[in-house]
């Protein structure tokens, strides 16, 4: 809040809160907080006090924020309307009948309504219950495409498990078998299915970069065994904050790929846009979420078919990330002449065997859960893997951190004699 009449609600980061917030102590306001947040409202009440309408205010606000944020605010006095700006974070308006609603995603407004409007950089939106006006970036009037989610609102419904990391563990099977439909057939993959255009930008790519944050990370250090070791094309893979404030050199050629399961992620997507300025022959996002700003943004868009995956920690979102990869990492042998049928027949038959292996895998939970006992007290764990099974042990560790809050870390095998044994 600002005094009694401003009211923020702010996802995301203003990187130049600090000078902000001087300036506006100058100017007389105390704030009450630490958050970067409380300067977005002061702000907006010192433009609202210089004149015009809250909408113009907001507008001359969001030019001085730096950083990545969705951000809504709402003026005591005038409480039927809600302005709203997207610069980096997602933002999403539920279109209703007599009402709209705002929200980071729109799984969290499927109970309400399906109809969308996504919100595209740097927009700044004008809502009342029977209108939405958008200003794009240049302060032109814009109309945004309106999206019907095909979303499944029992998604959000844990159904007989305890909890949704578990629902969605269990979901794999079906996803997996959702991820290969009309992708594979008997013994062959199915180029065309990547999409229009793919098959002469596979043929072309001479290096792939992978960039991606976390769980998709490590699916992208899978790949770059396989598209190495399989399809014979160089391959880098990088966490999304570090590509994006480092000088890198783009190779010719070069096809960028982004991981990730919400196409939403502030670093992966500053990386995609910093990619296109920078000369990549092409960029294709691996995502599991349609209408994302990552599958709007690229040129090629490869979807998991994940079905909706709510638990943080990605489970099922992984696993289809790694067929897909295996997928296109064949696809571009086969296209650069590196895959022979035989060895592409081998990986087709796999992949048809997946959901079925899988299926064996989770069968064995009761015994799993049992062998969990003898862990759950211990404070540390390292694992251990080489080859593609390094990252791997990566997920691993990143699972077993983020959910038990065990200190955990990831080895490759061969490098335990220089450093933790030493
Ligand atoms: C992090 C999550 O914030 O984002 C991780 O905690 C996730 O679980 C990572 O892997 C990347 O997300 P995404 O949606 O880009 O795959």
């Amino acid at each position: 809040m600002s005094g009694e009449n401003i009211a923020i609600v702010h996802n995301g980061i203003i990187e130049n809160h600090e000078p902000l917030r001087e300036l506006l102590k100058s100017r007389g306001y105390v704030f009450t907080s630490q958050t970067d947040t409380e300067v977005i409202a002061h702000l907006v009440d010192w433009e609202l006090a210089q004149g015009g309408s809250l909408l113009e205010a907001f507008q001359r606000t969001v030019k001085q924020l730096h950083g990545a944020y969705g951000t809504v605010v709402m003026d005591r006095r005038d409480p039927e309307r809600l302005i709203a700006a997207r610069s980096g974070s997602p933002l999403v308006i539920g279109l209703g009948i007599g009402e709209n609603f705002l929200a980071s995603d729109q799984l969290a407004l499927l109970n309400v309504t399906r109809r969308f409007l996504f919100l595209e950089e740097g927009d700044v939106a004008e809502i009342t219950r029977r209108a939405v006006n958008i200003i794009d970036i240049d302060g032109q009037p814009v109309e945004r495409q309106v999206h019907e989610s095909s979303a499944e609102h029992d998604a959000a419904d844990k159904g007989q498990y305890r909890h949704y990391m578990q629902k969605e563990i269990f979901e794999q099977p079906s996803a997996l078998i959702n991820t290969l439909e009309g992708r594979i057939d008997a013994d062959s993959i199915v180029v065309e299915s990547i999409g229009h255009g793919a098959t002469d930008i596979l043929k072309q790519v001479e290096h792939i970069q992978i960039v991606a944050c976390g769980t998709s990370y490590n699916a992208g250090m899978v790949a770059r065994y396989w598209f190495e070791g399989i399809a014979g094309v160089s391959c880098d893979v990088e966490i999304a904050s570090e590509f994006r404030y480092r000088n890198f050199v783009t190779r010719p050629n070069s096809l960028l790929i982004t991981l990730s399961q919400s196409g939403e992620t502030a670093d992966t997507l500053a990386a995609l846009r910093l990619a296109k300025e920078r000369g990549f022959m092409a960029a294709m996002t691996i995502c599991n979420v349609a209408g994302s700003s990552l599958v709007r943004e690229s040129d090629l868009a490869f979807m998991t078919r994940a079905g909706t995956e709510i638990g943080v920690a990605s489970t099922k979102a992984f696993t289809t990330q790694l067929a897909s990869l295996l997928m296109l990492v064949t696809a571009v042998g086969k296209q650069k002449g590196t895959v022979d049928k035989a060895k592409e027949k081998s990986i087709v038959k796999a992949l048809h065997r997946l959901p079925v292996v899988m299926d064996q895998a989770l069968a064995f939970d009761r015994e799993i859960e049992a062998l969990a006992e003898d862990f759950a007290d211990k404070h540390h764990a390292l694992f251990l893997g080489r080859g593609e099974f390094y990252p791997i042990a990566m997920e691993a560790s990143l699972k077993l951190k983020e959910i038990s809050y065990i200190h955990a870390e990831a080895y490759a095998a061969g490098e335990l004699k220089h450093g933790p044994l030493a």
